[in-house]
């Protein structure tokens, strides 16, 4: 089995390159269903997650080359099938994103449903529901979904809150439907609108990108193009807060900061000098001990659910107390019961956690539950006096382009271990 092993105590220095944004790849590549021809994506990132999403796309046709370091070239030309099997879905949820392309495109689609994962239920109720108003049938059998529809039809859709990937799918299934298709509570995320701004260059009429309602203009057909994948804002972030883990001053580059505002709000309210350092360059230095801040996450533009355990590391040896609000997702404080091993002083009621500041976080064996906890998890170790072993890296290294890699090359003391059998708790 595989773990990091994190010397703690150490600060960082140094320059951090972000890398692409899994969640603008993720639909991006699944967008290149709705077109044949030759789509060249760059800047993909190199993730378990996209890796399970393009084994996908080859077995329903998609022809898929490397083009140097992060590049891809990928054409759907000669789609073979329309069928998004249970193995890959489950490993990997947002393959539902496949679902709308390929209704719009081959008028059919058999995707099987994701099922929940360790932060919460996670329905696709609004994809659902999205495509019946666009007069897809739909029909759930054997934990698939089947859809059908001789052409998508334009309709009016209101989401009951916004979903990213809700909108996404429905999104993009509307670029081929007839009509004008309006989405109403849209995501505003910038993922959401990279998506769209590729769609309008494959020459999609979309409007309102940004807001909370999406107007989509369906077109007959569309073509391929060239798609640069934006940063990743929630990579950005959690180095950001690496600093403020670990200590030091870094510069992270290839960001794009005005998709970190509210962040960077809330964590110069905690004390850490933060200023921008030229084109997509961002200064970050930690002095002295953090202030508590408390933190809500809500959509975009609010605080993101994506960086909520990370900023839990911080307040966890701040000041004095802060509460940690998560109004996203219903399950996602398992990293409490890890970071109070580590000697954090947390206590959960409801959608919020109590963080009460403690001078030090001591190092343990921990074990990663999820893709942000696990990354949460690394940035206690930065903190924590002493060593701390980090299990569960399957989930770590489905969102983070070798974060090991990264913070060694910042100074951390740090190191993936490959061993035989389990580690013991017990051992630090
Ligand atoms: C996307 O997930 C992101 N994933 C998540 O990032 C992110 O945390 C989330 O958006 C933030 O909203 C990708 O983009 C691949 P939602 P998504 O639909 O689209 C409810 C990460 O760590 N809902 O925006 O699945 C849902 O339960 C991941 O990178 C329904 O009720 O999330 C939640 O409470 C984790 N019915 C809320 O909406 C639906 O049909 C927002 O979920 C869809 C969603």
């Amino acid at each position: 089995m595989e773990y990091l092993e994190i010397k703690g105590g150490r600060s960082l220095s140094g320059t951090v390159r972000i890398s692409g944004a899994k969640n603008a790849a993720l639909p991006i590549l699944s967008a290149t269903l709705l077109a044949g021809g030759g789509f060249e994506i760059d800047q993909v990132p190199d993730l378990q997650d996209v890796r399970i999403l393009l084994r996908l796309l080859k077995e329903l046709g998609v022809e898929v080359k490397d083009k140097g370091p992060s590049g891809l070239l990928l054409d759907s030309e000669k789609l073979e099938s329309f069928e998004a099997p249970y193995d890959l879905v489950r490993r990997m949820r947002a393959s539902v994103l496949v679902l709308g392309p390929l209704v719009a495109r081959l008028g059919r689609a058999r995707v099987s449903l994701p099922g929940g994962c360790a932060i919460g239920a996670r329905p696709i109720d609004f994809h659902l529901k999205g495509l019946e108003l666009m007069g897809a049938k739909l029909e759930i059998r054997e934990g698939f979904v089947e859809a059908r529809a001789k052409r998508l039809i334009g309709a009016h859709i209101y989401f009951d809150v916004p979903s990213v990937t809700g909108t996404e799918n429905l999104m993009m299934a509307a670029c081929l439907a007839k009509g004008k298709t309006v989405l109403e509570n849209a995501a505003k995320e910038p993922e959401v609108v990279a998506l769209g701004e590729m769609l309008r260059e494959m020459g999609a009429g979309i409007s309102g990108l940004g807001t909370g309602t999406i107007v989509v203009e369906g077109s007959r057909e569309l073509r391929p193009v060239y798609c640069k994948i934006i940063p990743d804002r929630i990579e950005a972030g959690t180095y950001l807060m690496a600093a403020g883990a670990a200590g030091g001053e870094l510069v992270i580059e290839n960001c794009i900061p005005e998709h970190l505002e509210t962040v960077i709000i809330k964590l110069k309210a905690a004390g850490l000098k933060i200023k921008e350092a030229g084109p997509g360059r961002i200064k970050v230095k930690k002095r002295g001990r953090l202030k508590s801040v408390d933190v809500k996450t809500q959509p975009y533009p609010g605080f993101p659910t994506d960086l909520q355990a990370q900023i839990m590391v911080l307040m966890a040896t701040a000041g004095k107390l802060s509460v940690v609000t998560e109004t996203i997702f219903e399950n996602r404080f398992m990293h409490v019961a890890e970071l109070k091993r580590l000697g954090a002083d947390i206590r959960v009621e409801g959608r919020s956690a109590i963080v009460r500041g403690v001078k030090y976080l001591y190092g343990a064996p921990v074990m990663a539950t999820d893709l942000r906890a696990s990354a949460c998890l690394v940035l206690a170790g930065l903190a924590a006096r002493g060593t701390t072993l980090v299990q569960g890296l399957e989930h770590l290294d489905r969102g983070y382009e070798k974060m090991d890699e990264k913070l060694a090359a910042l100074g951390a003391r740090i190191r993936r271990v490959r061993q035989k059998g389990d580690i013991s708790r017990d051992c630090t």
